[in-house]
């Protein structure tokens, strides 16, 4: 019997913690990585890139740890970038070498202007570099992809040549960047068509597509991309990346996901197939946007499509009214098809150590007992305050225990007096890394200002705030308050994240894990932004 053979889907390749961790102050630990990494692959994503390995030990550590851990064999492909050099090749496989299906992503730039000015080399030579290191990869691991950097602006009959030789030294997928994010849609259709046509031995690799998103063109040159040919993604989650980021994730799988009828033919599918077009788990979409940005201390915009705040808010009354009478008035897609709406109330204060394991494991969470039991102390003093605590709630405590750096300076006692007619003053204790107890008040225009110049006072690093913003994990008076901070110290931008029924303690402790995270760094010396400062001319 003939089996039918499963549809084709679209790849979807997911770079938060490789291009993502690109933007300014998006700066990840180890852990942090692996946590996002775990959540990527309970999204579905088919590929990982987890890093650039070569970058720094901490990139090269945390490729190598998610290859250990997320790369199971029933896992996501596990990739690390690598420039078109032996060194970066090598150092790539090292840290690949614990995933079940490792990926090397390998560069080299196309364009005239990157020839001449960055790389100074000829084309004669890019054609020659581009299969050798290929080949040189391909000793190493079976997949092999590779990216002709700044595809967008290079000449495509050169670009054609240099995607020839790359297929035939064995790129088993090739990736066309638009890394300044310059082409409009039809441009990028037209030039995907064009290597579709001209690329004599395309059918022996998959295209793929990376594109910024500087004109805020990225999705929609993607989805153009798809109807020519483009069978993997290069997204971001919440679209971070370098400058105005990448193509965002969520946008991409919900046009394809809401819009299928439309993409089916140009995959050779019937236009009624309900096939899901790619392997993402929609429902799992709202939770991972919400990890990242905490994570990353990059807020998500109310307004953004698919996960700001107001995506699924209706406002005028004739909407309103409208989406009463029947949702489909105003609404394209379910809050339910992203995992907006499970929101379920699942534990209360009485609940056991054991529910809340239960409960954590339930959505994905597995922790040490270290973490646990400080995860379940937190939980049980949120319960005293509030009647129902929900899983964003839980979600919120975990993640916010994950983003504990190294308490270097420790929060003892925060204390503020406000009010119309008085002037805000805040009182703190903080423990230094000696050991040492100090105490230290200050003035301030409000509560938050007088408690972050108290503690100024004693850490003394010098430091500007540049964001402040308080969100509310659920609706209610009694809700947890999560606190993201940035905070810039010379040229480098640092994110704090707490997360407490109390805004004010809240603000003070995401003050504190971004000190935390600038003192770590000012005291190993390590790069602040590796993939920046240590290899020039990485891609964006
Ligand atoms: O934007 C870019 O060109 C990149 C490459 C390394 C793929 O990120
Ligand atoms: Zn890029």
């Amino acid at each position: 019997m003939n089996t039918p053979s499963k549809p084709e889907r679209i790849i979807i390749f997911d770079t938060t913690l490789r291009d993502g961790e690109q933007s300014p102050g998006a700066t990840l630990n180890v852990d942090e990585k692996l946590t996002i990494a775990r959540q990527l692959a309970r999204l579905g994503v088919d590929v990982i890139e987890a890093g650039f390995p070569f970058a720094s030990p901490g990139d090269f550590e945390a490729v190598q740890k998610i290859a250990a851990q997320v790369g199971t064999p029933d896992g996501p492909t596990i990739c690390g970038l690598a420039r078109a050099t032996k060194q970066d090749i090598e150092t790539a496989a090292k840290a690949l070498s614990p995933a079940a299906k490792p990926r090397i992503h390998t560069f080299i730039a196309t364009s005239d202007i990157h020839l001449e000015y960055k790389l100074r080399k000829s084309r004669q030579e890019v054609l020659e570099i581009a299969p050798e290191m290929v080949a040189y990869a391909k000793s190493f691991v079976d997949d092999v992809e590779f990216s002709p950097e700044d595809a967008g602006r290079s000449d495509p009959e050169f670009l054609y040549q240099v995607l020839e030789r790359a297929i035939a030294a064995g790129a088993t997928t090739i990736n066309i960047p638009d890394t300044v994010g310059y082409l409009t849609p039809s441009e990028f259709g037209a030039l995907i068509k064009g290597i579709k046509d001209n690329v004599p031995n395309i059918d022996q690799a998959i295209i793929s597509v990376h594109g910024h998103n500087d004109l805020g063109l990225a999705v929609a040159n993607f989805l153009e991309a798809v109807k020519n040919g483009a069978r993997q993604l290069e997204c971001t989650i919440n679209g971070i990346g370098e400058r105005a980021g990448n193509a965002a994730l969520e946008e991409l799988v919900m046009a394809m996901h809401v819009r299928r009828q439309f993409y089916n033919p140009f995959l050779g599918r019937p236009v009624d197939s309900e096939e899901p077009l790619t392997n993402i788990d929609t429902h799992q979409i709202y939770k991972t946007s919400r990890l990242v940005s905490s994570l990353t201390g990059m807020l998500v915009q109310p307004n953004k499509a698919i996960v700001g705040a107001n995506a699924f808010a209706h406002e005028s009354g004739i909407h309103q009214d409208g989406v009463l009478k029947h949702k489909l008035t105003y609404e394209i897609m379910d809050a339910q098809s992203i995992g907006l709406t499970d929101n379920q109330i699942v534990l209360g204060k009485h609940s056991g150590r054991n529910a809340f394991r239960t409960r954590l494991k339930e959505l994905g969470y597995e922790l040490a007992d270290q973490e646990l039991n400080r995860a379940f102390l937190r939980f049980k003093e949120l319960a005293d305050k509030k009647k129902e605590v929900t899983d964003w709630d839980l979600e919120a405590i975990v993640n916010d225990e994950a983003q504990q750096v190294p308490e270097l300076f420790r929060l003892e006692h925060v204390h503020v007096s406000c009010g119309d007619h008085a002037r805000p003053t805040a009182t703190v204790i903080l423990r230094t890394p000696d050991g040492e107890e100090l105490t230290d008040a200050a003035i301030g225009t409000g509560p938050v200002d007088a408690v972050y110049k108290a503690i100024n006072r004693v850490v003394d690093i010098p430091n500007q705030l540049i964001e402040f913003s308080v969100q509310s994990v659920t609706a209610g008076i009694d809700a947890i308050g999560e606190v993201t901070i940035r905070l810039k110290h010379g040229d480098h931008i640092f994110s704090g994240h707490g997360a407490n029924t109390d805004i004010i303690v809240a603000s003070a402790q995401a003050y504190m894990n971004a000190l935390n995270r600038l003192y770590a760094s000012l005291q190993t010396g390590r790069s602040l932004h590796p993939q920046h400062d240590e290899v020039a001319s990485v891609g964006g």
